[in-house]
């Protein structure tokens, strides 16, 4: 999704614009631009990578030591130059970088058409540079605060004036927005990694918050109040990003799972959260695959049957009475938009809410009642690997109120440790030529299976079916056909028998089975074994998934696909 980045202090900005983009290259994006701000502002866009954006910049004498970057990721509009962002105002006093939806944009279109302002772009963003114009009177802040009371949606937003060339001014609602302070500079950003190794304190902006940002501080105003912010001070905000040799970050994270869920499974006990009776899980993509895989664990904890859905259908259920029920929100990034509005639903009906976020200070983890942090440390590749895993083990910390689960989870770092072991390749082969590859798996398997063909999905592109075990032979077995290959997740002696069914059922239709198995009967029976350590039934996710994640890398390599940067795909979908 957009990524922002501002910078004012004493060096020319542009190249630490463009650097800043790139670290929130992450996020996915189609086009990238900077203003700097002199005497007048100064634009300059590209459609594509940063790379060319610095393309253009080449050669270019922009000595300004104020400025704001954007990534855009097309909503409104394609991703043409025009649509880039920064955006101007109609008379050139302005320009602005936006990050969310307005949702009343077309009353202001036509506000602005009434004012005799032609619109350039097809951006509901372009349209607030204009509303800025309109309303100044001299104080770029007290006109920014105007203008976004009047926005309606998400937004958060960089804005320069060329008034006041040192100064940048911001807006948050809704959509994450930093501000970083360090000595003789500031900047803003839509997340840490983007802040320049100056920054030595954030502020975590709030909803409904302006500020004016200059180099050494910030002011920040609430309905027109000045309030006194949170300062977070931070050592290095170039926080652990680099490839450190790795060629992917996918890669670089897969690796890191043993020791992300040593930290999560060992994170300070006194005073966490409990699950209570009546659990529903919610999440979206990953994470909805991390709640279903986690549902027997918490079904067997609480002794009750604990229920899972997509954050995006949770706000169309029936009304149902939160009162007495808990709902826990599973979100590596805590900015997904779907998932904190079905937290700001359950809320409203009364549930009690935790969050599960890889992001301590996320919109989510303010919105729930409580909340739990996995320690999985930033995840930068868009493909989450880390975020699942982790997301397993903190609701198996959830759960550890019993000893034989709190016994299984010490486990789980070195289970993964030896699950990164397992030698894929030939199997990866097969599955980089195969057209509709099966990923099956029953209870706790079932996640996992969903997780590996999502994962094969979004780096290789291959149309790849996860399907309940049971489910096969209701309707989707007519696909499988000689050679078609199906991984089934198999973890759970006592389904072994239901599984050696299946898998009997594949093979008589031709299929290849691929067993992702520490079960010796499981494998004895498969075509391919992707053997597993040994590991609780009801945390296995965890480590079943690690094959798949580096099955589906290396049908992606083989493939030659973009890894870290998959086509159509955004890091923290921040858009309902
Ligand atoms: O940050 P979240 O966990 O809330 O993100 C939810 C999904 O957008 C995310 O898991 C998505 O499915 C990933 N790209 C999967 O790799």
């Amino acid at each position: 999704m957009c990524g922002i980045i501002g910078y004012t202090g004493n060096k020319p900005a542009a190249p630490v614009l463009t650097k800043g983009l790139h670290a929130l290259e992450y996020r996915g994006y189609d086009s990238a631009g900077i203003a700097v701000c002199g005497s007048e502002i100064v634009t300059v866009k590209a459609v594509g990578r940063i790379s060319a954006l610095e393309e253009k910049l080449r050669g270019r004498d922009l000595p300004e030591v104020c400025g704001i970057g954007h990534t855009r990721w097309a909503t409104h509009g394609c991703p043409t130059e025009i649509n880039c962002h920064p955006h101007l105002s109609y008379g050139g006093k302005f320009a602005i970088v936006h990050n969310g939806i307005i949702d009343n944009c077309r009353n202001l279109r036509v506000l602005c058409e009434n004012r005799g302002i032609s619109l350039k772009s097809d951006t509901d963003s372009e349209l607030i540079a204009h509303l800025l114009e309109w309303e100044y009177r001299g104080d770029p802040l007290a006109c920014l605060s105007r203008v976004a009371a009047d926005l309606r949606g998400s937004f958060a937003l960089g804005v320069l004036c060329a008034d006041f060339p040192s100064d940048i001014y911001a807006a948050k609602m809704r959509s994450p927005l930093i501000i970083g302070l360090g000595e003789d500079m500031a900047c803003i950003s839509s997340d840490g990694t983007a802040m320049p190794k100056e920054v030595t304190s954030l502020i975590v902006l709030a909803d409904g918050q302006v500020a004016r940002v200059r180099p050494g501080s910030a002011e920040v105003f609430f309905r027109g109040r000045r309030v006194e912010p949170e300062r977070v001070k931070c050592s290095s905000p170039e926080i652990a990003a680099a490839l450190s040799g790795f060629p992917h970050y996918m890669l670089k994270e897969m690796y890191e799972q043993p020791e992300a869920l040593a930290r999560t499974v060992t994170e300070d006990c006194l005073g966490r959260p409990y699950l209570r009776r009546n659990v529903t899980l919610i999440g979206c993509g990953s994470s909805y695959h991390a709640a279903l895989a986690s549902k027997p664990l918490v079904e067997r904890i609480t002794g009750c049957s604990a229920e899972v859905c997509l954050a995006s259908e949770f706000i169309y259920s029936e009304k149902t009475v939160g009162r007495g029920k808990q709902a826990v929100f599973l979100s590596q990034s805590g900015e997904t938009a779907d998932t904190i509005a079905a937290a700001e639903e359950a809320k409203r009906r009364g549930y009690l809410t935790l969050a599960v976020s890889n992001v301590h200070s996320s919109t989510l983890t303010r919105v729930c009642d409580e909340k739990f942090c996995t320690r999985a440390g930033p995840e930068i590749s868009v493909a989450t690997t880390k975020g699942f895993t982790t997301q397993v083990g903190a609701l198996g910390v959830l759960a550890s109120r019993n000893d034989e689960i709190a016994a299984a989870l010490k486990e789980l770092p070195f289970a993964a440790e030896k699950a990164l072991a397992v030698e894929v390749g030939e199997v990866a082969k097969l599955i980089a030529k195969s057209v509709n590859p099966f990923f099956i798996g029953r209870k706790a398997d079932y996640g996992a299976a969903l997780e590996g063909a999502l994962k094969l999905k979004e780096i290789s592109y291959i149309s790849a079916l996860g399907i309940a075990a049971g489910e096969l032979k209701h309707g989707s077995i007519s696909l499988i056909e000689k050679g078609t290959p199906v991984v089934v997740v198999s973890t759970d002696e006592a389904l072994g028998e239901k599984t050696l069914l299946s898998m009997a059922t594949v093979r008589a239709r031709g299929g290849t089975v691929i067993a992702v198995t520490n079960i010796d009967e499981v494998a004895q029976a498969a075509d391919f074994v992707l053997p597993l350590p040994n590991v609780h039934p009801l945390l296995s996710a965890a480590v079943s998934v690690i094959p798949l994640q580096r099955l589906a890398y290396e049908a992606a390599l083989l493939l030659g696909k973009d890894i870290d940067k998959p086509r159509n795909l955004a890091k923290s979908v921040t858009v309902e």
